[in-house]
């Protein structure tokens, strides 16, 4: 059964498809009245979610809908899970009840790997939406659309992720999607907000934004996950602001071809402001609606075509 659980290990090969994939179908669909294609007729796509996405959810529903499969949304605040039904039992609930494929998003990194052992006999495919602070492997793959889109190619491009790498699986993703498609990745953060063993991860580390931003040909901000933080890793709101937020005056150090990325939900005026949210060099709308096309296209590659992913 093919799945999606990470970038960690991911074919470069595959990941290419997707996105070769992802772009044949935006110019497809590029100002049809109707955007429907028959693809995956007959099919049935369940979300699963246990933690709150905008995003995500709506986007792999549109992708879904978009493509003919029945999308069917369980959240969990409305779900059996609220009356103390397991994970794997909700798992091999949706399985018997005709899911082929399940999408979860979990607060437990690993949630996405044991399901698929779970669903295994069932032959339902599953992909990750975002696990606890390990992975997010459609995200990764919709920047990557993004900055190809803009940039051209990711052979010697340096990418920054900037801000609060420990808890985003965001970033690790990133990480290792970019790095195998030829990109440098420089993690700008301050120390109590790098993973440990970073020095095992394929990137070079700054503590310095200022001195970093003049030679990256993208720069994608975090969000301070205050939700994931049991103790104090920085000062003050207003001291990460300064030390790692990206303001008018920082962007004016980015070369005028850099793009600027975020994967949202944005907190403007703590990592970004709005002014640079809202410019040229943003490409965050564009994140979003690209996230439509790499999930239509990660759906199509488990479930239509005879591509495989790890
Ligand atoms: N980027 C992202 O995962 O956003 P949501 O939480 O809104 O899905």
């Amino acid at each position: 059964m093919k799945h999606l659980l990470a970038t960690d290990g991911l074919d470069p090969a595959f990941a290419t498809a997707v996105l070769d994939t992802a772009e044949e179908l935006k110019h497809t669909l590029l100002g049809r009245e109707v955007r429907k294609l028959p693809t995956l007729r007959g099919r049935t796509v369940i979300t699963l979610f246990y933690e709150n996405s905008t995003r995500t959810r709506v986007s792999f529903e549109i992708a879904g809908k978009w493509m003919s499969a029945d999308v069917i949304n369980v959240s969990a605040s409305s779900s059996s899970v609220n009356k103390g039904e397991s994970l794997r039992d909700t798992a091999l609930t949706l399985a018997a009840a005709g899911a082929d494929c399940v999408i979860i998003r979990h607060p437990a990194s690993g949630a996405a790997q044991r399901l698929s052992g779970w669903l295994a006999e069932a032959g339902t495919a599953v992909v990750n939406a975002g696990d606890g602070t390990h992975e997010h492997p459609t995200q990764a793959l919709l920047d990557a659309a993004t900055l190809r889109e803009r940039l051209g190619s990711f052979e010697g491009r340096r990418i920054g992720i900037v801000g609060d790498v420990l808890h985003s699986r965001v970033a690790r993703s990133n990480i290792h999607l970019l790095s195998a498609l030829g990109a440098e990745v420089v993690l700008v953060a301050p120390p109590t907000l790098l993973p440990a063993g970073v020095e095992s991860l394929p990137v070079t580390v700054s503590h310095e934004l200022d001195a970093e931003l003049p030679a990256l040909d993208a720069v994608m901000m975090l969000r301070v996950q205050a939700e994931r933080m049991h103790g104090g890793f920085f000062p003050s709101a207003r001291e990460y602001s300064i030390a790692y937020g990206l303001n008018e005056r920082r962007m004016k150090l980015l070369p005028e071809h850099a793009v600027v990325l975020h994967p949202g939900p944005m907190l403007r005026g703590m990592e970004i402001a709005s002014a640079v949210a809202d410019s040229p060099a943003s490409a965050i709308t564009e994140q979003v609606r690209n996230g439509v096309h790499v999930r239509m296209a990660v759906l199509y590659h488990l479930l239509a075509s005879e591509g495989a992913a790890a």
